[in-house]
């Protein structure tokens, strides 16, 4: 989400001649987005921010904006009291009005409008941001607070900047949202808009991210058995492989309805790659708690996995960290180990396997299910084509390109 806005905010500067540089000396202006999901993402920007001050005092006619989450958190009056040197503060909530605070700083912009230009992933994938915010309320999540309850944008302006970006260059697209399968707009469901998206001409490749588990109706199996543009991979976070730990969390499933929606996707689409991610030292969380999540690894046939400390969020006492660092960090261990031997055995199940590869060069693409694969040629940019997996080494599939 905030690689998307960080896009969005870009565009912004774009429309008043600025580009993009590197080099911070280059730089007239300078935008944080923070994050604030652990304490150390928040750390980090905070730090961040202290080094800017040096340039700053080179630049003093330079505009330094800080956005996003953690700028939500600690608040406009908290980060220029902090650090004098900030111009601007733009929290989580008003970032679709960054705009205002562009014009308060550098005046209105003479371009309504500019192509897109991506910056982070490669130049055929683009994001489209389809709801903001989180209505749930997982009791570790600091994310509903700082970006407010979920918001769908309309399907005419989804599909709009889609055609957009598709018409700039993109051949894949990634529906945003915290969870993406939320949308709803009016009667139009999030599979309906899924196929719509589909129907776009130039469409090589769709996905979405992230989903959450309470949200899969039944239209979407057979969408996704259906339509081969539809990634056969899916980000599931699931958090923790303790019914105990999981109600705690507000998760609002249990292990057993997480595997049996396993089960269903699967049975409609049997190769379907999945990821997730675990939190690991919840309040509470006990070693039989913590082997329920270490054996959830294998049973999940996950191909990768985003493994987290449990970082306190807000200063309520019951939400404090009770598992001591060390337990916490000997648990993370053995579940990046699992994380890992797992990732291999699922990676290894693919050799002698067909993948349809997305490429980004003439040897590198990614497939479907979102492996990374290797080939020794024949690939081009933004070109798609069928490859025989022949080997899997880390997190790499080699391949021969099929004509
Ligand atoms: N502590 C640790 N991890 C967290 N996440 C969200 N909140 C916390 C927290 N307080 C993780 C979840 C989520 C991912 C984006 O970040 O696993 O899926
Ligand atoms: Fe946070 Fe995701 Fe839960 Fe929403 S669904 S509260 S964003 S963890």
């Amino acid at each position: 989400m905030n690689e998307a806005d960080s896009e969005d905010i870009g565009a912004a500067f774009r429309r008043r001649g600025y580009e993009l540089t590197d080099d911070l000396k280059k730089a007239d202006a300078v935008v944080v987005n923070t994050c604030t999901v652990r304490q150390r993402a928040e750390d980090k920007a905070i730090s961040q921010i202290g080094r800017l001050r040096k340039w700053k005092l080179a630049r003093p006619d330079g505009k330094l904006f800080i956005v996003g989450c953690a700028a939500q958190k600690l608040g406009g009056k908290y980060l220029k009291n902090r650090f004098p040197f900030v111009d601007e503060v733009v929290g989580a909530k008003a970032i679709e009005s960054f705009e205002d605070s562009l014009i308060a700083q550098l005046g209105p912009s003479p371009e309504s409008e500019t192509a897109h230009q991506n910056l982070f992933r490669s130049p055929q994938t683009a994001y489209v941001t389809i709801m903001r915010g989180c209505s749930l309320k997982c009791s570790y999540c600091i994310v509903p607070a700082v970006r407010g309850p979920a918001v769908f944008l309309s399907a005419d302006a989804i599909l709009e900047d889609a055609a957009s970006k598709i018409k700039a260059g993109a051949k894949e697209i990634v529906l945003l949202g915290q969870t993406v399968n939320s949308w709803r707009g009016g009667k139009t469901t999030f599979s309906e808009l899924l196929s719509k998206v589909l129907a776009l001409p130039g469409l090589k490749r769709l996905r979405f991210m992230s989903p959450h588990p309470l949200f899969f109706e039944d239209d979407f199996t057979a969408l996704l058995a259906r339509e081969k543009k539809l990634a056969r991979y899916m980000h599931l976070p699931v958090q923790s492989g303790s019914d105990r730990i999981l109600k705690l969390m507000r998760r609002g499933y249990t292990r057993g309805q997480y595997l049996a929606l396993l089960e269903r996707l699967r049975a409609a689409v049997p190769d379907l790659a999945v990821s997730t991610d675990f939190i690991v030292g919840y309040p509470g969380e006990t070693e039989e708690d913590f082997l329920d999540t270490l054996s959830l690894v294998e049973e999940g046939r996950f191909t990768m996995a985003y493994c987290f400390k449990y970082s306190p969020r807000t200063d309520r006492p019951e939400m404090a960290a009770t598992v001591s660092e060390a337990a916490v960090q000997a648990r993370l261990e053995k579940l990046l180990a699992a994380v890992k031997k797992n990732s291999r055995l699922v990676l290894n199940e693919r050799i002698g396997k067909i993948e349809e590869v997305l490429f980004e060069t003439e040897t590198y693409g990614r497939a479907s299910g979102n492996f990374a694969v290797r080939v020794k040629a024949g690939g081009a940019p933004g070109k798609i084509a069928e490859v025989l997996v022949t080997g899997a080494e880390k997190n790499t599939l080699s391949g021969k390109g099929l004509l």
